[in-house]
């Protein structure tokens, strides 16, 4: 029995610049449009929506194929999409002008693309080229780097409801012949659109880069800007085995960014982590290194009977206090200014937590620190580490490990941690039980209770 009355898979697949896809024809917006379009119809749960890999029909793409009744649409537009949604997936009825029938033509352009495929593969094989996918990991910084240019530049604001490339040179202060560059790069990217010279935000850069929407990510995003320059030491780090001092004075907006960004993705998770860490018998929260106060916030308004202390350095502390106050939880949130590794950590806590610290820290390190909060909580009081963790022999997932080496490049000691080592700190530092929870997203939890 087919578990959806309809099962639709759209080709997303991307191919090198220059070659027919159906990702370069579209499809990736008709995905977009075809969700909205099932939920407008009430199809939700009636229909399922899959991406799919090439189909070798490339050329006649956007291809998408509905099941059970196997009908093939090739050249889709998003003008198409409400007629396929209302028609076929609302009535049952497939959509005749769009279907491409001929069973004879498909196979042989199909076969023909899977033959040229692999002689190109093999052309490419004797002549000694580097695999596309190695040279896309080493041009990676491209891309990068133009929207952090972008967003160091504030020029979605600049482009605002759209202008030319002269006018938003002079809103930057940027010579206009290298604005002209950059803003064409950013439309062949999709993130800004050009008409008769006038460059327009594409929706994402409106919603998220620019000063007067609500979902504007800049501040966050400018510390990644910040921490590019601790990536380009990357080799001499490897060399010495730890961060290469950074001899410039950082700039008095850097805290300001860092905290950002760190909130940007602590708001996200903050909910999950309450959720899977539960409020019941938590009267007292010690929050080291909060931050913005994003899992404290979290944790007060979850229960109103709750007190967090967030400890953090003192250059924190005062935006840790704006946030808590913009959150409207100063009664329950304290903020105090300290170093976790040597001042007083406090007792009789509930619930300790270590959100995306440990990585700052040497083994040495965490280990004392795991020691002293053991001596900090009341009995059966838990600590809470989230972090990106890596399997047993520290080859993934592929975030953690890259992670590892924003710490290299950053800390004196820091590294990515697998749970093995993060299990063995806790049991050595007098912890009875230590649970794994897989949170959606890059980071997991690992809570130890005091024995
Ligand atoms: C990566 S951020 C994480 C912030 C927050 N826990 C979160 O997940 O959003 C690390 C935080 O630890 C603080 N921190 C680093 N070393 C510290 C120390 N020795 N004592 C207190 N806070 C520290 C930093 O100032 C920063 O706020
Ligand atoms: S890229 Fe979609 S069929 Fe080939």
């Amino acid at each position: 029995m087919e578990p959806f009355r309809f099962h639709l898979f759209v080709c997303t697949q991307q191919k090198p610049e220059g070659a027919p896809s159906c990702a370069a024809q579209g499809s990736l917006a008709l995905l977009d449009d075809l969700d909205r379009a099932i939920e407008a119809h009430g199809l939700r749960g009636q229909v399922q929506l899959t991406t799919c890999g090439c189909m070798g029909l490339c050329e006649e793409g956007p291809v998408l194929v509905v099941y059970p009744e196997g009908v093939w649409y090739r050249r889709v537009q998003a003008a198409d999409i409400p007629e396929i949604a209302a028609r076929h997936l609302g009535q049952g009825q497939p959509v005749e002008r769009l279907i491409w029938n001929d069973a004879a033509a498909m196979r042989a352009l199909s076969a023909g693309h899977a033959e040229k495929f692999r002689a190109a593969a093999a052309a490419r094989d004797r002549a000694g080229v580097l695999p596309e996918r190695i040279e896309q990991m080493i041009r990676g910084y491209m891309p990068s780097r133009v929207i952090l240019t972008a967003l160091e530049l504030d020029l979605f604001t600049a482009v605002g409801a759209g202008a030319s490339a002269e006018g938003i040179a002079a809103k930057i202060g940027a010579d206009s012949r290298a604005a002209a560059m950059l803003l064409n790069a950013l439309v062949a990217l999709g993130l800004l659109a050009k008409n008769n010279g006038i460059y327009t935000n594409t929706p994402e850069p409106a919603r998220f880069f620019t000063q007067d929407s609500k979902d504007n990510q800049r501040d966050g995003l400018l510390h990644t800007a910040d921490i590019w320059s601790r990536w380009s030491t990357l080799t001499e780090a490897v060399r010495r085995g730890s961060a290469v001092a950074d001899r410039r004075a950082r700039p008095p907006e850097w805290t300001r960014n860092f905290i950002a960004g760190m909130n940007r993705n602590a708001k996200s998770r903050a909910p999950l982590v309450v959720k899977t860490l539960g409020v019941e018998g938590v009267r007292r929260i010690l929050d080291l290194g909060g931050g913005s106060g994003a899992y404290s916030i979290a944790f007060a308004q979850a229960s109103p009977d709750l007190r967090c202390e967030i400890l953090d350095l003192p250059e924190v502390t005062p935006l840790t206090s704006s946030y808590v106050s913009r959150a409207g939880v100063d009664a329950q949130v304290t903020v105090r200014a300290g170093d976790m590794l040597r001042d007083e950590l406090g007792y009789g806590y509930d619930l300790v937590l270590l959100n995306a610290i440990c990585h700052s820290f040497s083994e040495q390190q965490n280990r004392e620190l795991f020691r002293r909060i053991r001596r900090a909580l009341a009995p059966k009081g838990r600590l809470a580490v989230q972090d990106f963790i890596l399997n047993p022999d520290k080859t993934g997932p592929v975030f953690a490990a890259l992670f590892s080496l924003n710490m290299l490049v950053g800390t004196s000691g820091g590294a990515s941690y697998s749970e093995l080592e993060y299990s063995a700190w806790m049991k050595d530092a007098g912890f009875a039980e230590v649970r794994r929870y897989d949170l959606s997203g890059p980071s997991s939890l690992l809570a130890g209770q005091a024995a």
